[in-house]
């Protein structure tokens, strides 16, 4: 079968599309035809193999090859057809459309991908295309995690960090569905876009520096590594919960501390992509309440400009690549 592979580790340009061995569903798996594939950071991370998060350099290096990439086909998030399932399947069928996650086995960006029923795989809204629906997972399963964490109460105050964002974007609709007065803060292109996705009020961090800005929230969730720890923590009301998404180990520490000697709280779970929360999103889109914001779909045999769209962050929205022919 046809895929975006690598193999080696650099930038976009190592990636290109080769011919590797289609993969066999063992009795709890299903075998899925992609049709499309979101283009995230991570991916582009473990491409280059150079983390925002320092820390995960090490543990991940050992999981894909020290020297070049043992897992030659990146791809986190998809859409597509089950082909067949394993003898034990009995959830999902050949023909169901679905999307999902293929966890730490990656493998979306191949024409076929092999995952255990088990697996964040459910039916596709019904509303949405392939592409579309290739772009909600990561964003969408993320957003609702730590919005949940959040507990947020109708009339609360939420500031997201990195808001124009795959996750943050739909931490934007998500904190809206919940009653809240949403802050976004990202650069000036994004600013429409983050008005046109609910968020209340807009800062621009490349003019503003929002710990500066007096304000005071009941929740803070950040997916920018280099956020500042105190200065957030600082903004937070009385009993204010302040999430990190893409936590440094000092950050996690400080976390600790945070929550065990102040009367505010920080969390950095990571988040569990669990089929229940997906199939909550996916009533989420079906009843119109939030939608994937897709920037552009580029074919296989363009995955480097796709890649190299979300590394310089010349996007506003999701970039989803289109595996196959159709
Ligand atoms: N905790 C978890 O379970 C989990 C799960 C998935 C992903 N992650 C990690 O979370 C991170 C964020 O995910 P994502 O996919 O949403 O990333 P993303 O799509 O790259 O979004 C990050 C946003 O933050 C903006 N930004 C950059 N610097 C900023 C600053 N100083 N202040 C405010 N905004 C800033 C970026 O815009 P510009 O760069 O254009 O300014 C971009 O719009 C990734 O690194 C990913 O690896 C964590």
């Amino acid at each position: 079968m046809k895929a975006v592979v690598f193999d080696a580790y650099g930038p976009p340009e190592v990636l290109h599309v080769g011919e590797v061995a289609k993969p066999a569903p063992k009795n709890d798996e299903l075998l899925i035809r992609v049709h499309a594939a979101e283009a995230t950071k991570a991916d582009c991370e473990f491409r280059r193999s150079r983390f925002a998060v320092k820390w995960l350099w090490p543990t991940t290096r050992l999981f894909t090859g020290i020297t070049k990439p043992r897992l030659r086909v990146l791809g986190w998030y998809f859409a597509g057809t089950i082909e067949s399932v394993g003898s034990s399947v009995t959830r999902l069928q050949p023909g169901d459309e679905v999307f999902g996650c293929t966890k730490l086995r990656m493998g979306a960006y191949g024409e076929f991908v092999s995952l255990p029923e088990s697996y964040s795989i459910v039916p596709k809204p019904a509303n949405i295309s392939f592409e579309e629906a290739a772009a909600v997972p990561l964003g969408g399963l993320n957003a609702l995690h730590f919005m949940t964490l959040a507990s947020i109460k109708p009339g609360g105050s939420v500031l997201i960090n990195g808001a124009g964002g795959s996750i943050g974007s739909f931490a934007i609709m998500i904190a809206k569905t919940m009653g809240t007065e949403v802050t976004a803060v990202d650069r000036t292109e994004k600013q429409e876009m983050l008005r046109s996705l609910g968020a209340d009020h807009v800062i621009d961090y490349t003019r503003e520096d929002v710990t500066k800005s007096g304000k005071r929230f009941d929740v803070i969730m950040t997916m920018v590594a280099q956020s500042p720890y105190s200065g957030f923590v600082g903004m937070l009301k009385p009993g204010g919960r302040y999430l990190i998404v893409n936590p440094r180990l000092s950050d996690m520490v400080r976390s600790f501390i945070t929550s065990r000697f102040s009367d505010k709280t920080a969390t950095f779970a990571f988040a569990g992509e669990k089929p229940e929360e997906l199939l909550q999103l996916k009533e989420m889109i079906e009843a119109g309440k939030i939608r994937p914001v897709l920037d552009r779909v580029f074919p296989m045999d363009q995955a480097a400009e796709a890649h190299h769209m979300v590394e310089t962050e010349q996007r506003l929205g999701t970039i989803v690549i289109r595996i196959g022919d159709a």
